[in-house]
């Protein structure tokens, strides 16, 4: 079997790894009592990584431009944590749009530079080559998995010599309740080495109205990337979802410190989904949550660092748009 062949054979496999994983998530999911849910990997198919890409533009949030500043001013900083040549290795990549920073100030430091991003998005990680590709002296690898088995398939040939560096930048950890968050980082820390570094990006509090309109903007872009979950079902698993009979609502919760999106059914409906071979049942009024987005104080970043086995050495931050980069060592 050629090479080739071997690649397209791994593919199919990993495609069906996934679809499993998703017939299976979208079950519990939908069967959860008393709140339907519905996790945020699955916003990622072509579409939502494009939808994804155009909320980053939009006026009314400001979290990707305020990320990109923080990089492109201190990425000589950032990078300068260790002397030794580094493997940055990011979760959830998206475009890696701002990560050129990065990997030009540690091409500037050692002529060249390790990059691998791993997403759960092929076509995140086709913009992620097309975007970081053109960049000279920076050796790319993709891996399209989810964060901590691309973590392993990475670090499976360490470079005597090398330090790593994990980047998760845009406040994703956000997207996670706090004890799943703290699991995540403290799996991660476990395949790391003493004196590896965690570049984590988080969203600072900011007043609640901003917030709303970051995540509900005007032209209903966050509407759209909300919906296309539903349609995703709908072309990946035979879901028949309406996509007009579920409205987009977005709601802070003061308690969790979080943004919450959820769809709303206008209707009481059963939406049939072929490949689970059975119906769901939905009130009117009723949501699924699909995605939060926890906003964080600089001590609860040091918490999440200190209850992880990370030791906080540096954190950058911008004014304009509250966010934090912060530099987390290996303890
Ligand atoms: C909120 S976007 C952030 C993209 C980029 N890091 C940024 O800061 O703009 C999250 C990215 O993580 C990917 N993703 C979501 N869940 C994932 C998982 N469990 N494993 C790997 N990638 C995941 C998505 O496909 C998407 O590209």
């Amino acid at each position: 079997m050629t090479k080739q062949q071997l690649a397209v054979r791994f593919d199919r496999r990993l495609a069906q790894q996934f679809a499993l994983q998703f017939n299976q998530d979208v079950l519990r999911g939908l069967t959860s009592e008393p709140q339907k849910w519905l996790s945020a990997q699955y916003f990622y198919d072509e579409v939502g990584s494009a939808l994804f890409e155009a909320i980053t533009a939009l006026p009314e949030y400001g979290l990707t431009r305020a990320d990109s500043r923080l990089l492109q001013r201190h990425a000589a900083e950032m990078v300068r944590f260790r002397p030794e040549p580094l493997h940055i290795i990011e979760l959830g990549s998206g475009s890696g749009a701002k990560t050129r920073w990065l990997l030009e100030a540690e091409a500037t430091r050692h002529g060249t530079a390790r990059y691998t991003a791993i997403d759960v998005s092929a076509a995140a990680l086709e913009m992620c080559r097309t975007t970081l590709g053109r960049i000279p002296a920076v050796e790319i690898e993709t891996e399209n998995a989810t964060y901590l088995d691309g973590v392993r398939v990475a670090l499976r040939n360490r470079q005597p010599g090398e330090r790593v560096l994990i980047l998760f930048l845009g406040s994703t950890i956000g997207n996670f309740p706090l004890p799943d968050a703290v699991q995540l980082l403290i799996e991660l820390r476990g395949s790391l080495q003493f004196g590896d570094g965690l570049l984590l990006g988080t969203d600072l509090m900011k007043p609640i109205e901003q917030l709303l309109l970051a995540y509900d903007d005007p032209a209903g872009v966050t509407a759209a990337f909300n919906r296309n979950l539903l349609a995703h079902i709908n072309r990946e698993l035979g879901g028949k979802f309406d996509l007009g009979a579920f409205q987009h609502d977005v709601r802070f919760d003061s308690e969790e410190s979080r943004i919450e999106m959820h769809l709303r059914s206008v209707r009481p409906q059963t939406v049939w989904i072929e490949a689970l071979d059975r119906g769901f049942r939905f009130g009117a009024g009723e949501t699924i949550w699909t995605e939060s987005s926890r906003k964080f104080t600089m001590d609860g970043v040091k918490q999440l660092a200190a209850a992880s086995g990370f030791e906080p050495r540096m954190h950058w931050t911008d004014d304009e748009w509250p966010f934090a980069e912060s530099l987390l060592v290996a303890e």
